[in-house]
């Protein structure tokens, strides 16, 4: 589909975590769509150069990296060979996250641990390592993308809802922070999103499962990846040039 100039990502080049599957893969297709060298990573390497591939068949640009986000350290490893190959960095979306479900009182340490590390602290870490690219950009917008459960709490998934609203929290924080410096700074909170994230392997599971997720929001559908893509493609479009510190939620009314 043809894209208008102000949301055009034409010359830019994006950073989207956790980009092998699901949202963050129809992220990296939607953002080359209108014109971004994209950087597809996941923790395979083979997995985000197949990704890296596909956008290169359909004539957009992209590369592939590997990140491990449990990994402390491994995102200005990742920013140090941007640097390296490519040399500019102009948006960054966190999107690598893992759900794990729990209910508090059996909650272990390292279950915490693992969801905080992957969800919360190496979003803010990424963030830091990116920040002297993005100062150079003449237009840099960052991206966090967060969850329903952020805004409103759901058992059985209770880390990874605070895990999340820790993330919104976060974004309001360095929008303060970094504005100032050219960037800006915002969330994304998705729906119910039909992905690997959510939805059972099992088809005869899957469907009773999507009927029930889709049953809570106003659509009475879940989100195709792809919907989620272009919202996050607006946020760091220059459409969305006066707009920083912000939650967009998209949802299907969800939360409404
Ligand atoms: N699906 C939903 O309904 C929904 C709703 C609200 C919010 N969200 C949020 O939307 C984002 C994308 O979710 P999704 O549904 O697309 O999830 P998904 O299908 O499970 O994909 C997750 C992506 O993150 C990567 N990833 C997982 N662990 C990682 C790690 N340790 N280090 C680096 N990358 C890692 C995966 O790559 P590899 O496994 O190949 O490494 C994959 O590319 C997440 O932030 C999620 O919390 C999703």
């Amino acid at each position: 589909m043809p894209v208008e100039a102000p949301y055009l990502l034409t010359g830019r080049v994006a950073l989207i975590s956790g980009s092998s599957r699901g949202i963050g893969a129809a992220m990296a297709v939607d953002f080359a769509e209108a014109g971004a060298r994209v950087i597809v990573t996941a923790r395979q390497q083979e997995k985000a150069d197949a990704v890296a591939a596909n956008i290169r068949e359909a004539g957009g640009e992209a590369e592939a990296y590997a990140y491990d986000a449990s990994v402390p350290a491994a995102g200005a490893r990742l920013v140090a060979a941007i640097h390296r190959d490519i040399g500019q960095l102009d948006i960054l979306v966190n999107n690598a996250a893992i759900l794990r479900p729990h209910v508090i009182a059996k909650l272990s340490e390292s279950e915490f641990d693992e969801i905080f590390a992957v969800n919360t602290r190496a979003a803010v870490f990424l963030c830091q390592a990116c920040r002297p690219l993005l100062e150079q950009s003449a237009d840099a917008a960052i991206v966090n993308i967060t969850a329903a459960g952020a805004h409103s709490p759901m058992e059985g998934i209770g880390a990874y809802c605070a895990s999340k609203a820790a993330m919104v929290n976060f974004t309001r924080t360095l929008a303060r922070e970094w504005t100032a410096s050219g960037i800006r700074v915002n969330a994304l909170t998705p729906g119910s999103v039909a992905t690997d994230m959510i939805l059972p392997t099992d088809p005869a599971r899957r469907a009773e499962f999507e009927k029930n997720m889709a049953s809570q929001n106003l659509m009475q559908r879940l989100a195709d990846p792809v919907e989620i893509a272009r919202a996050a493609r607006f946020l760091v479009s220059p459409a969305a040039s006066f707009i920083t510190g912000q939650t967009l939620i998209v949802d299907g009314g969800l939360l409404a």
